[in-house]
């Protein structure tokens, strides 16, 4: 079981699509065991795209990511880091593939719906920026209570 740091980012707030995009992650069988609306600073902004910090495109990505509220999920699955990031699609939606979140949803690099974490340390890292210990839940004792 594995565990990764999803952002419903602005666009996808505001276009009213988190409804439609989590409910793929349910379809698929994932467990939501964190969520939480908030605003994104342009300190943690900063934090979270430490390695883009430098390029061209950072000013354009901090002022999209900070622009309205975003959805923080912790999400677990079965090697849901792959998993998550082949749902989503390729990062620019112009390339992504039909039938994927940004394939179905994004035509944009930059507003491409979803963050995902691409990696083990990537996951454990943006998880810690956006949710305490106390923050996330045990959902497969909350799934026993209901299947009885
Ligand atoms: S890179 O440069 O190839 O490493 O970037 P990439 O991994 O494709 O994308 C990392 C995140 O940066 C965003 N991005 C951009 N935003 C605005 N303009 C441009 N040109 C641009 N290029 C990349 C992209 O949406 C990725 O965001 P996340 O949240 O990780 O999906």
């Amino acid at each position: 079981m594995e565990r990764t740091l999803v952002l419903l980012k602005p666009d996808c707030v505001q276009r009213r699509l988190m409804g439609e995009i989590i409910s793929r992650f349910e379809a698929k069988g994932l467990n939501i065991v964190g969520m939480k609306m908030m605003h994104v600073t342009p300190d943690l902004a900063k934090q979270h795209y430490a390695e883009h910090v430098e390029k061209p495109f950072y000013p354009s990505l901090e002022s999209f990511i900070t622009s309205a509220p975003i959805v923080a999920l912790a999400i677990d699955g079965i090697e849901v880091i792959r998993v998550m990031r082949d749902l989503l699609g390729a990062t620019n939606g112009c390339n992504a593939a039909p039938g994927t979140i940004r394939g179905d949803f994004s035509n944009s690099r930059q507003m491409n719906l979803v963050h995902a974490s691409d990696g083990p340390e990537a996951a454990a890292r943006e998880l810690h920026l956006y949710f305490g210990t106390g923050d996330l839940c045990d959902f497969d004792h909350v799934t026993e209570e209901f299947m009885r």
